[in-house]
């Protein structure tokens, strides 16, 4: 069975305080949502492998470590998703990035997908897969099988804000899958919407309404 990691680091709970605030503007929103990106990243690359190495310092050959190449892939999944991507990639500049495209139909909460796009080597890398909301669950657990159909074994999935019917959807239908939530939050409202959450990340983000 896949874990369930969210994170209490101060930095991200503060700057996710920000992010939900109805008074934060588009330019700050992005901003803030690209550092928490990074700062989950972080966390997330903690059991990457390494080799060691020889290198020459200044005074003498030092053994130390490196990336062992692995080869990683980022999905967002379209459009909020986007928003978490260059703040991961400042990480690992390497990663390729995929792109999924859902929107959920606004009566029926269901995830319709209109875009799909990976690395050619989709069986070779491991995959984060990424989206500011995990609300119903919809949308990630169909990114997730649309990855999965192609071809990919490993997949974290990583948001900010996750509702509680969406990490137990989520979990039902990938097990496999290690979820990182930067906050649990209490439930989801009658149209869907995660409460308190942040409103629409989408809109957010990218300034439409
Ligand atoms: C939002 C969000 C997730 C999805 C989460 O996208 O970015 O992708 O809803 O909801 P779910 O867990 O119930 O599926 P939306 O469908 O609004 O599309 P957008 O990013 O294009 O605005
Ligand atoms: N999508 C969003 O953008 N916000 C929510 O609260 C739920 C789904």
């Amino acid at each position: 069975m896949g874990k369930v990691v969210v994170f209490d680091h101060p930095l991200i709970q503060h700057k996710l305080t920000h992010i939900r605030d109805i008074d934060t503007g588009t330019k700050e929103f992005r901003e803030l949502v690209d550092e928490v990106a990074t700062l989950m990243a972080f966390d997330i690359t903690r059991d990457l492998p390494l080799e060691e190495i020889d290198v020459k310092t200044p005074v003498a050959t030092a053994k130390s470590k490196v990336l062992s190449g692995k080869k990683l892939g980022i999905v967002p999944i379209l459009r909020a998703g986007i928003g978490m991507v260059d703040g991961i990639l400042k990480l690992i500049p390497a990663a390729k990035v995929g792109h999924v495209g859902l929107y959920r139909d606004p009566e029926t909460l269901q995830p319709i997908e209109y875009y799909v796009k990976l690395p050619t080597d989709v069986e070779e890398r491991d995959f984060i897969v990424v989206d500011p909301m995990l609300a119903t669950g919809g949308s990630a657990v169909e990114a997730i099988h649309s990855l999965k159909k192609r071809g990919a074994k490993n997949i974290k999935f990583m948001c900010l804000i996750a509702a509680p019917e969406g990490v137990d959807t989520l979990k039902e239908a990938h097990p496999d899958v290690d979820i990182f939530i930067a906050a649990l939050d209490e439930k989801l409202n009658e149209k869907g919407y995660i409460v308190p959450g942040l409103g629409d990340a989408g809109d957010r983000l990218f300034g439409t309404k």
